[in-house]
């Protein structure tokens, strides 16, 4: 059970685990194992990818490696020592030196088919992929929550910015909502418009209104719309360059921007940095965490100011929510 003294002893679970979109664990996935040959196991991609490049990595390495928790501080400092900086460069320089084309292959690549799995429903993934979806549907279910408590969202105009497999646009639309979902990679985007076919067609009251998905990454988002979110996604964005996205996509929405991220503390930054010890080469990117003053004088700056506040936190998966309305209203 080495994950299992892992996992205690740099996280802490918060109980808070009721998704209402995911089914629970399997029996073969609650027991711990380890991930299988061939899994993606070290792909930073997303809020979550972060602990699980960590949480795979461990899962791979003999239970023997991590008999006692002593080793693992060992292990820890000997990495905060390392520079994870030459890997990280490595990575970009085999995208031909351009990181947002580097998360744009990984994503229609074997992210895709990791992240797929991940926001799916088979029962084929590890532990910590299961811990991962939970967490993820737990924060979707939240956004779902603010966005509909004020009453019907049907005509409301929703941007979901890196869309990815529709998690969070498919349930709008279905409730009515006019829903534009872009990502960075086709895949992502092409799965989303596949799911939501599929699930259009369960609905017994019938489609509400089609949303539209499209390839686009965040840059180039236009338009105005009452709510913009952008969920589990601004992982990809180097703090130097978070602000500015802040701001665009604040510019874009007209009532409310809701921002997921993993957010910078000693705890997190350590457990990257040990997730960085795992490298699988081509399948990682690199992962950015941001610290919650940042993001809210980014919005500060931008003219808008923070409504809502939430945390989810679960064994590999964290992610601060924040919604945020403009500072005049
Ligand atoms: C961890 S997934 C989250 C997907 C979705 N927001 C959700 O919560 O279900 C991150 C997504 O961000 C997308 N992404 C990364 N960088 C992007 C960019 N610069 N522009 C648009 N999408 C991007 C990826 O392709 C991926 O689908």
């Amino acid at each position: 059970m080495h994950s299992r003294a892992f996992s205690s002893s740099l996280t802490r679970p918060d109980g808070d685990f009721a998704p209402r979109h995911h089914p629970g664990p399997s029996r073969q996935c609650r027991g711990l194992r380890r991930a299988p040959r061939g899994a993606s196991v070290v792909a930073s991609a997303g809020v979550s990818e972060v602990f699980s490049q960590i949480a795979d990595g461990v899962l791979a390495v003999p239970p023997t490696a991590f008999g006692a928790l002593g080793a693992l501080g060992l292990i820890g400092a000997a990495l905060f020592v390392a520079d994870p900086e030459k890997r990280r460069s490595a990575q970009t320089t085999s995208a031909g030196g351009d990181e947002k084309e580097a998360v744009k292959g990984y994503f229609n690549s074997v992210g895709f088919e990791r992240w797929n799995k991940i926001y799916g429903t088979t029962d084929e993934i590890s532990s910590v992929q299961m811990d991962i979806r939970k967490g993820h549907a737990v924060t979707v279910d939240k956004v779902l929550r603010w966005i509909t408590e004020d009453g019907s969202v049907k005509g409301v105009s929703v941007c979901d910015a890196g869309c990815g497999t529709g998690s969070l646009s498919i349930p709008l639309a279905l409730q009515g909502a006019e829903v534009y979902g872009s990502d960075i990679s086709s895949a992502m985007a092409d799965e989303a418009a596949r799911r939501y076919e599929e699930q259009s067609k369960a609905e017994i009251s019938g489609r509400q209104a089609t949303p539209r998905f499209e390839a686009k990454d965040l840059e180039s988002l236009t338009g105005s719309y009452h709510t913009v979110c952008c969920i589990d996604v601004l992982i990809h964005y180097p703090p130097e360059k978070m602000a500015a996205m802040v701001k665009h996509l604040a510019s874009l929405a007209g009532d409310r921007l809701i921002l997921s991220f993993a957010p910078s503390t000693p705890a997190l930054l350590l457990l990257k940095r040990i997730g960085e010890f795992f490298p699988k080469g081509s399948k990682a990117t690199r992962a950015y965490l941001h610290k919650e003053e940042a993001v809210e004088a980014a919005l500060r700056e931008a003219g808008w100011k923070v409504t809502k506040r939430e945390m989810t936190s679960t064994r590999f998966y964290y992610s601060r929510l924040l919604q945020a309305a403009p500072a005049t209203s």
